[in-house]
């Protein structure tokens, strides 16, 4: 429920993963931030095709990665937040797939965008260095 956190220094919730998995949830980061960019461009040129193409891979296919280590330490907020999100870029697919205004589907980013904000002013992912953690999910 709580997950693996602790107070952060900016008054956000620390999310304290180890090192491969922080890394592992960056990187779905960066990759949420460049199939949005794709989104916006492509309805852009409303090529709905290509909003299908950029939405899928990081839909709700994608929560399968998470492995159940990980999503033992993520808080249950961060959970809904997150695959609040795989499921809203669900949702985008099939708009795009269905051929759906292109001025919905850019509501339906807009308030997608929405939980990025959110979280990211919710938590922080600190960098735990090579300092030992232990805590309720035990030392890793
Ligand atoms: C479930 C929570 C959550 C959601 C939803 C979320 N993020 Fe994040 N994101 C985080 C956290 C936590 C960090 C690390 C922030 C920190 O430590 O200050 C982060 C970091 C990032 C980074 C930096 C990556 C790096 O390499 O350092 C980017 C870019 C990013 N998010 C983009 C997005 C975009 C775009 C969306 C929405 C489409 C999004 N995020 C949705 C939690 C979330």
């Amino acid at each position: 429920m709580l997950g693996n956190t602790e107070k952060g220094d900016d008054g956000r919730t620390a999310v304290i993963l180890g090192s491969a998995e922080r890394q592992m949830v960056l990187n779905e980061m960066r990759l949420l931030l460049e199939t949005s960019r794709t989104i916006v461009e492509a309805l852009a040129n409303e090529d709905l095709a290509a909003v299908e193409a950029a939405a899928r891979p990081i839909g709700s296919a994608a929560i399968a990665t998470v492995d159940f280590s990980l999503r033992a330490k993520l808080p249950l907020e961060f959970k809904k937040l997150g695959f609040g999100t795989h499921y809203a870029m669900d949702d985008i697919t099939d708009m795009a797939g269905q051929g759906q205004p292109v001025k919905a589907i850019q509501l339906k980013l807009a308030e997608t965008m929405n939980n990025c904000i959110v979280c990211h002013a919710t938590f922080q992912l600190p960098e735990m260095k090579n300092k030992q953690v232990v805590n309720s999910a035990g030392v890793f």
